[in-house]
Protein backbone atom coordinates (compact mmCIF):
# COMPACT_ATOMS: atom_id res chain seq x y z
CA UNK A 1 0.00 0.00 0.00
CA UNK A 2 1.60 3.28 -0.84
CA UNK A 3 0.47 6.37 1.79
CA UNK A 4 1.28 10.44 1.21
CA UNK A 5 0.15 11.93 4.13
CA UNK A 6 0.83 16.16 4.37
CA UNK A 7 2.83 15.95 0.83
CA UNK A 8 3.67 19.47 0.14
CA UNK A 9 6.10 21.07 -2.59
CA UNK A 10 7.40 24.06 -4.02
CA UNK A 11 9.40 25.09 -6.79
CA UNK A 12 11.17 27.83 -5.57
CA UNK A 13 8.16 30.46 -4.82
CA UNK A 14 5.48 28.73 -6.93
CA UNK A 15 3.29 26.52 -4.64
CA UNK A 16 2.96 23.00 -6.95
CA UNK A 17 1.48 20.70 -3.97
CA UNK A 18 -0.55 22.22 -1.00
CA UNK A 19 -0.55 18.95 1.13
CA UNK A 20 -2.05 15.79 -0.76
CA UNK A 21 -2.88 12.62 1.83
CA UNK A 22 -3.42 10.08 -0.51
CA UNK A 23 -3.83 6.17 -0.14
CA UNK A 24 -3.65 3.59 -2.71
CA UNK A 25 -3.92 -0.18 -2.51
CA UNK A 26 -3.83 -2.77 -4.49
CA UNK A 27 -5.94 -0.97 -6.79
CA UNK A 28 -6.09 1.25 -9.91
CA UNK A 29 -6.14 5.03 -9.00
CA UNK A 30 -6.76 7.14 -11.89
CA UNK A 31 -5.70 10.67 -10.80
CA UNK A 32 -7.56 13.59 -13.30
CA UNK A 33 -6.46 16.97 -13.33
CA UNK A 34 -5.79 20.23 -15.79
CA UNK A 35 -2.45 21.20 -17.34
CA UNK A 36 -0.40 22.46 -14.23
CA UNK A 37 -2.69 20.69 -11.61
CA UNK A 38 0.36 19.08 -10.01
CA UNK A 39 0.27 15.48 -11.03
CA UNK A 40 3.79 15.11 -13.02
CA UNK A 41 4.51 16.63 -9.19
CA UNK A 42 3.06 13.92 -7.44
CA UNK A 43 4.40 11.35 -9.56
CA UNK A 44 8.01 12.32 -9.07
CA UNK A 45 7.82 12.09 -5.63
CA UNK A 46 6.18 8.69 -4.94
CA UNK A 47 8.36 7.54 -8.16
CA UNK A 48 11.65 8.67 -6.01
CA UNK A 49 12.80 11.39 -8.87
CA UNK A 50 12.15 14.23 -6.53
CA UNK A 51 11.78 14.90 -2.55
CA UNK A 52 8.60 16.36 -0.73
CA UNK A 53 9.15 20.03 0.35
CA UNK A 54 7.37 18.82 3.31
CA UNK A 55 4.83 15.65 4.07
CA UNK A 56 5.38 11.77 4.32
CA UNK A 57 5.76 9.12 1.62
CA UNK A 58 5.32 5.49 2.68
CA UNK A 59 5.29 2.43 0.71
CA UNK A 60 4.40 -0.88 2.72
CA UNK A 61 6.75 -0.26 5.67
CA UNK A 62 9.09 1.46 3.31
CA UNK A 63 9.63 5.45 4.08
CA UNK A 64 11.40 7.75 1.45
CA UNK A 65 14.12 9.12 1.15
CA UNK A 66 15.70 6.47 4.12
CA UNK A 67 14.38 3.74 1.89
CA UNK A 68 13.95 4.83 -1.92
CA UNK A 69 16.22 1.93 -2.95
CA UNK A 70 13.86 -0.35 -1.26
CA UNK A 71 11.00 1.24 -2.78
CA UNK A 72 12.54 1.35 -5.90
CA UNK A 73 13.41 -2.35 -6.20
CA UNK A 74 9.19 -2.44 -6.78
CA UNK A 75 8.84 0.37 -8.38
CA UNK A 76 7.67 0.59 -12.44
CA UNK A 77 7.71 4.34 -13.17
CA UNK A 78 6.57 6.00 -16.41
CA UNK A 79 7.60 9.62 -16.17
CA UNK A 80 5.70 12.05 -18.32
CA UNK A 81 8.81 12.99 -20.31
CA UNK A 82 11.48 10.79 -20.73
CA UNK A 83 14.60 10.24 -22.84
CA UNK A 84 15.24 6.91 -24.97
CA UNK A 85 18.75 5.86 -27.03
CA UNK A 86 18.06 5.91 -30.43
CA UNK A 87 20.73 3.98 -31.52
CA UNK A 88 19.76 1.17 -29.94
CA UNK A 89 16.89 -1.60 -30.65
CA UNK A 90 14.03 -2.00 -28.12
CA UNK A 91 15.10 -5.69 -27.68
CA UNK A 92 18.56 -4.31 -26.09
CA UNK A 93 17.04 -1.29 -24.15
CA UNK A 94 14.89 -3.60 -22.51
CA UNK A 95 17.49 -6.19 -22.07
CA UNK A 96 19.76 -2.85 -20.49
CA UNK A 97 16.93 -1.51 -18.60
CA UNK A 98 16.25 -5.15 -17.17
CA UNK A 99 20.32 -4.89 -15.99
CA UNK A 100 20.01 -1.75 -14.53
CA UNK A 101 17.00 -2.64 -12.63
CA UNK A 102 19.17 -5.74 -11.02
CA UNK A 103 16.49 -8.47 -12.55
CA UNK A 104 17.76 -11.08 -14.50
CA UNK A 105 16.16 -10.76 -18.13
CA UNK A 106 15.87 -14.88 -18.63
CA UNK A 107 13.28 -14.66 -15.77
CA UNK A 108 9.47 -13.84 -18.06
CA UNK A 109 9.01 -11.31 -15.90
CA UNK A 110 11.90 -9.40 -17.26
CA UNK A 111 12.39 -10.91 -20.37
CA UNK A 112 12.69 -7.77 -23.00
CA UNK A 113 10.58 -10.56 -25.55
CA UNK A 114 7.80 -10.86 -23.21
CA UNK A 115 7.73 -7.01 -22.23
CA UNK A 116 7.52 -6.56 -26.27
CA UNK A 117 4.89 -8.51 -26.71
CA UNK A 118 2.87 -7.15 -23.60
CA UNK A 119 2.92 -4.02 -25.76
CA UNK A 120 2.85 -5.13 -29.09
CA UNK A 121 5.93 -4.15 -29.94
CA UNK A 122 7.27 -7.53 -31.01
CA UNK A 123 7.53 -7.16 -34.39
CA UNK A 124 9.85 -4.20 -33.82
CA UNK A 125 11.99 -5.67 -31.63
CA UNK A 126 15.33 -5.26 -33.96
CA UNK A 127 14.38 -1.52 -35.14
CA UNK A 128 16.21 1.24 -33.54
CA UNK A 129 14.19 3.53 -31.39
CA UNK A 130 15.38 6.89 -33.38
CA UNK A 131 13.10 4.68 -36.33
CA UNK A 132 9.97 4.08 -34.29
CA UNK A 133 7.26 6.57 -33.63
CA UNK A 134 6.09 8.27 -31.30
CA UNK A 135 3.32 6.04 -29.59
CA UNK A 136 5.70 3.14 -30.32
CA UNK A 137 8.35 5.09 -27.92
CA UNK A 138 5.72 5.37 -25.49
CA UNK A 139 4.86 1.74 -25.41
CA UNK A 140 8.64 0.83 -25.20
CA UNK A 141 8.63 3.11 -22.02
CA UNK A 142 5.34 1.59 -20.85
CA UNK A 143 7.06 -2.18 -21.51
CA UNK A 144 10.10 -0.96 -19.04
CA UNK A 145 8.12 0.11 -16.17
CA UNK A 146 6.33 -3.42 -15.72
CA UNK A 147 10.00 -4.78 -16.41
CA UNK A 148 9.78 -7.43 -13.22
CA UNK A 149 5.98 -7.52 -12.55
CA UNK A 150 6.51 -3.89 -10.28
CA UNK A 151 4.39 -3.95 -6.86
CA UNK A 152 4.26 -0.01 -6.85
CA UNK A 153 3.60 0.83 -10.56
CA UNK A 154 3.27 4.99 -11.46
CA UNK A 155 2.31 6.07 -14.81
CA UNK A 156 2.04 9.59 -15.68
CA UNK A 157 0.06 9.91 -18.57
CA UNK A 158 0.82 6.16 -19.87
CA UNK A 159 -1.92 6.96 -23.06
CA UNK A 160 -0.26 9.97 -24.31
CA UNK A 161 0.09 8.99 -28.06
CA UNK A 162 -1.56 5.90 -27.97
CA UNK A 163 -4.28 4.98 -31.11
CA UNK A 164 -7.30 3.51 -30.07
CA UNK A 165 -6.23 -0.24 -30.12
CA UNK A 166 -3.47 0.80 -28.13
CA UNK A 167 -5.16 2.59 -25.35
CA UNK A 168 -7.30 -1.09 -25.10
CA UNK A 169 -4.46 -3.18 -25.22
CA UNK A 170 -2.74 -1.17 -22.08
CA UNK A 171 -6.49 -0.61 -20.00
CA UNK A 172 -5.67 -5.03 -19.83
CA UNK A 173 -2.45 -3.96 -18.89
CA UNK A 174 -2.86 -2.29 -16.16
CA UNK A 175 -5.93 -4.43 -14.84
CA UNK A 176 -4.18 -7.67 -14.83
CA UNK A 177 -1.40 -5.57 -12.93
CA UNK A 178 -3.97 -4.66 -10.75
CA UNK A 179 -3.84 -7.87 -8.97
CA UNK A 180 -0.93 -7.66 -7.33
CA UNK A 181 -0.16 -4.02 -7.28
CA UNK A 182 -0.77 -0.51 -6.41
CA UNK A 183 -1.38 0.98 -9.76
CA UNK A 184 -1.35 4.75 -9.67
CA UNK A 185 -2.29 6.84 -13.04
CA UNK A 186 -2.44 10.65 -14.40
CA UNK A 187 -4.30 11.55 -17.32
CA UNK A 188 -6.18 14.67 -18.43
CA UNK A 189 -8.95 12.23 -20.33
CA UNK A 190 -12.02 11.43 -18.36
CA UNK A 191 -12.47 8.48 -20.38
CA UNK A 192 -9.01 6.94 -19.72
CA UNK A 193 -10.21 6.08 -15.52
CA UNK A 194 -14.13 5.84 -16.31
CA UNK A 195 -13.98 2.39 -16.58
CA UNK A 196 -11.06 1.09 -15.65
CA UNK A 197 -9.60 3.12 -12.04
CA UNK A 198 -11.27 1.78 -8.80
CA UNK A 199 -11.22 5.33 -7.54
CA UNK A 200 -10.37 8.41 -8.95
CA UNK A 201 -8.96 11.66 -7.30
CA UNK A 202 -9.55 14.91 -9.66
CA UNK A 203 -6.63 17.29 -8.68
CA UNK A 204 -6.67 20.93 -9.17
CA UNK A 205 -4.00 24.24 -8.32
CA UNK A 206 -2.21 21.36 -6.05
CA UNK A 207 -4.53 19.65 -4.40
CA UNK A 208 -6.97 16.61 -4.40
CA UNK A 209 -10.44 18.32 -4.65
CA UNK A 210 -12.64 15.29 -4.92
CA UNK A 211 -12.55 11.43 -4.90
CA UNK A 212 -14.06 8.25 -5.30
CA UNK A 213 -14.82 5.47 -7.62
CA UNK A 214 -15.70 6.94 -10.87
CA UNK A 215 -19.40 6.62 -10.76
CA UNK A 216 -19.76 7.84 -7.25
CA UNK A 217 -17.90 11.14 -8.51
CA UNK A 218 -20.60 11.56 -11.23
CA UNK A 219 -22.94 11.41 -8.85
CA UNK A 220 -21.64 14.11 -6.67
CA UNK A 221 -22.35 16.29 -9.61
CA UNK A 222 -26.33 15.48 -9.52
CA UNK A 223 -28.71 18.50 -9.30
CA UNK A 224 -25.82 20.80 -11.21
CA UNK A 225 -25.84 19.29 -14.52
CA UNK A 226 -28.81 20.95 -17.03
CA UNK A 227 -29.53 21.26 -20.75
CA UNK A 228 -30.83 24.33 -21.85
CA UNK A 229 -33.14 24.27 -25.23
CA UNK A 230 -31.23 28.00 -27.10
CA UNK A 231 -32.23 29.51 -30.29
CA UNK A 232 -30.28 28.85 -32.70
CA UNK A 233 -29.62 32.93 -33.45
CA UNK A 234 -29.28 33.61 -29.92
CA UNK A 235 -26.84 31.23 -29.44
CA UNK A 236 -24.64 32.26 -32.12
CA UNK A 237 -24.73 35.81 -30.40
CA UNK A 238 -24.01 34.82 -27.18
CA UNK A 239 -21.97 32.28 -27.76
CA UNK A 240 -18.73 34.33 -27.31
CA UNK A 241 -19.42 36.18 -24.58
CA UNK A 242 -20.78 32.93 -22.70
CA UNK A 243 -17.81 31.19 -23.60
CA UNK A 244 -15.44 33.67 -21.71
CA UNK A 245 -17.52 33.85 -18.60
CA UNK A 246 -17.17 30.69 -18.78
CA UNK A 247 -13.80 31.25 -16.75
CA UNK A 248 -15.46 33.48 -14.40
CA UNK A 249 -17.88 32.15 -12.00
CA UNK A 250 -18.44 35.59 -10.19
CA UNK A 251 -19.81 36.41 -13.51
CA UNK A 252 -21.55 33.93 -14.01
CA UNK A 253 -22.36 30.38 -12.32
CA UNK A 254 -21.62 27.97 -14.90
CA UNK A 255 -19.61 25.75 -17.06
CA UNK A 256 -20.97 24.82 -20.35
CA UNK A 257 -19.80 20.91 -21.27
CA UNK A 258 -20.90 20.71 -24.31
CA UNK A 259 -23.21 22.45 -27.53
CA UNK A 260 -25.15 19.81 -29.26
CA UNK A 261 -26.59 20.60 -32.72
CA UNK A 262 -29.44 17.86 -33.30
CA UNK A 263 -32.02 18.06 -35.54
CA UNK A 264 -34.01 21.12 -34.19
CA UNK A 265 -33.24 23.84 -37.04
CA UNK A 266 -34.18 26.68 -34.59
CA UNK A 267 -32.42 25.23 -31.48
CA UNK A 268 -29.28 23.77 -30.19
CA UNK A 269 -29.06 22.06 -27.01
CA UNK A 270 -26.54 23.25 -24.51
CA UNK A 271 -25.30 21.11 -21.30
CA UNK A 272 -24.67 23.31 -18.66
CA UNK A 273 -22.77 22.46 -15.44
CA UNK A 274 -23.87 25.03 -12.50
CA UNK A 275 -24.08 25.09 -9.31
CA UNK A 276 -27.71 27.16 -9.77
CA UNK A 277 -30.25 26.13 -12.52
CA UNK A 278 -29.96 28.32 -15.54
CA UNK A 279 -32.53 30.85 -16.52
CA UNK A 280 -34.44 29.64 -19.48
CA UNK A 281 -35.73 26.29 -20.76
CA UNK A 282 -33.49 24.10 -18.49
CA UNK A 283 -34.06 20.17 -17.98
CA UNK A 284 -31.85 18.49 -15.14
CA UNK A 285 -30.00 15.57 -16.42
CA UNK A 286 -28.35 12.99 -15.10
CA UNK A 287 -24.22 13.87 -14.38
CA UNK A 288 -21.20 12.07 -16.12
CA UNK A 289 -17.38 12.01 -14.56
CA UNK A 290 -16.75 14.98 -17.09
CA UNK A 291 -19.42 16.65 -15.63
CA UNK A 292 -17.84 16.00 -12.37
CA UNK A 293 -15.16 16.91 -13.42
CA UNK A 294 -15.88 20.29 -14.70
CA UNK A 295 -17.89 20.91 -11.43
CA UNK A 296 -15.14 20.60 -9.20
CA UNK A 297 -12.13 22.01 -11.47
CA UNK A 298 -13.95 24.81 -12.55
CA UNK A 299 -16.53 26.38 -9.95
CA UNK A 300 -16.26 24.49 -6.95
CA UNK A 301 -12.37 25.18 -6.54
CA UNK A 302 -12.62 28.90 -6.06
CA UNK A 303 -9.96 30.32 -3.35
CA UNK A 304 -8.82 26.69 -2.93
CA UNK A 305 -5.38 25.19 -3.84
CA UNK A 306 -1.98 26.77 -5.16
CA UNK A 307 -1.23 30.04 -6.27
N1 LIG B 1 10.71 22.23 -12.67
C1 LIG B 1 9.79 23.15 -12.39
N2 LIG B 1 10.13 24.39 -11.99
C2 LIG B 1 9.20 25.32 -11.67
N3 LIG B 1 7.87 25.10 -11.71
C3 LIG B 1 7.47 23.90 -12.09
C4 LIG B 1 8.39 22.85 -12.47
N4 LIG B 1 7.69 21.76 -12.81
C5 LIG B 1 6.39 22.08 -12.68
N5 LIG B 1 6.25 23.37 -12.25
C6 LIG B 1 4.96 24.05 -11.95
O1 LIG B 1 4.29 23.29 -10.97
C7 LIG B 1 2.90 23.22 -11.25
C8 LIG B 1 2.47 21.77 -11.40
O2 LIG B 1 3.11 21.21 -12.54
P1 LIG B 1 2.96 19.68 -12.93
O3 LIG B 1 3.93 19.40 -14.02
O4 LIG B 1 3.05 18.86 -11.70
O5 LIG B 1 1.45 19.64 -13.48
P2 LIG B 1 0.65 18.49 -14.25
O6 LIG B 1 -0.64 18.31 -13.53
O7 LIG B 1 1.50 17.31 -14.43
O8 LIG B 1 0.34 19.17 -15.67
P3 LIG B 1 0.25 18.52 -17.15
O9 LIG B 1 -1.16 18.00 -17.30
O10 LIG B 1 0.48 19.70 -18.04
O11 LIG B 1 1.30 17.48 -17.28
C9 LIG B 1 2.69 24.08 -12.50
O12 LIG B 1 2.30 25.36 -12.07
C10 LIG B 1 4.04 24.10 -13.16
O13 LIG B 1 4.22 25.29 -13.88
MG1 LIG C 1 2.14 16.29 -16.00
Amino acid sequence: MLRCRSVTHRYGRRIALTGIDLTVGTEIYGLLGNNGAGKSTLMKIVGTAMLPTSGEVVFETWRRPKDDLRIRAELGYLPQIFGLPGHVTAREYLRYAAVMKGLDPRHPDASPDHALERVGLAAAADRRISAMSGGMRQRLGIAVAFLGRPRLLVLDEPTAGLDPDERVRFRHLIREAQATAAVLFSTHIVSDVERDATRVGIMHAGAIVAEGRPGELAERARGSVFEVRVDREAWRRLAPSWMRRERDPRAWPGVIASVTEGQDPEAVTVRVVSTAPPRGDATPVSPSLEDAYLLFTALLSDGRGAA
